[in-house]
């Protein structure tokens, strides 16, 4: 890690981090407030959620990463920022999201997710019926779940994914256009430069 970031993650982790327990999560305690919730799903270096935050300071942005430099680094732009609306919980994104209560989050955010190309290691996908099924259960009615991904194998089995949700709806009726207020990443900027298409997916709670 930088200095920057070791810096940042002493003196911020314990106001604004949280290691993701065993137990219930409630968003109001975390953000002191009651306001809609956003769940960043990989949050990597945190360069979307800090810019979508920053945007968005009616919403609440709860981040779950599992990479100490990109944690050290969210807590670091939204310090810089001076963003009272992140908090990063360190762990596993699906055992952070059996904590929270139902019906909690306005959007889910799942951005350029591990691919995992290889057909034998699909089941450490996050886009899968299960995992979709505990990430819907925890979003309002009328809530969203945005994914991106440039992987296009995974992109086409996200929608099957999503498609076979009864409880969920397809808000373009096929992939989305790129929205403006999802920030370029590393990752984004990489696939653009590698020739490959990126697609973004919106669905809402029924
Ligand atoms: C390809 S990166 C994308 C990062 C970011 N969303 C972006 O667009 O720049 C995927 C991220 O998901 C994180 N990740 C993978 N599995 C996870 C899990 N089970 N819980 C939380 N984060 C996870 C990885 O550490 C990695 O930072």
């Amino acid at each position: 890690m930088s200095d920057r970031q070791t810096d940042a993650l002493g003196r911020l982790w314990p106001a604004y981090g949280l290691d993701v327990p065993d137990g219930p999560v409630v968003p109001a305690d975390l953000f002191g407030r009651r306001a809609p919730v956003v769940l960043e799903i990989g949050s990597g270096m945190g360069d979307s959620t800090a810019a979508m935050a920053a945007a968005d300071p009616d919403r609440d942005y709860l981040a779950v990463e599992v990479h100490t430099p990109g944690i050290a680094n969210l807590l670091d732009l939204a310090d810089r920022l001076g963003l009272h609306n992140v908090r990063v919980a360190q762990g596993d994104a699906l055992s952070l999201v059996s904590g929270l209560p139902t019906d909690v989050l306005d959007a889910v955010h799942v951005f350029f997710p591990d691919p995992w190309p290889k057909a034998r290691h699909h089941k450490r996908r996050i886009i899968q019926p299960a995992h979709v099924a505990l990430l819907r259960s925890r979003l309002r009615p009328g809530g969203t779940l945005h994914c991106a991904t440039d992987w296009a194998e995974y992109a086409e089995a996200m929608r099957e994914t999503l498609d076979a949700d009864p409880e969920l709806v397809d808000a373009y009726g096929g992939f989305a256009p790129r929205p403006a207020h999802r920030p370029v990443t590393k990752f984004e900027r990489r696939a653009i430069t590698a020739g490959r298409p990126v697609a973004d997916l919106l669905y809402r709670r029924r």
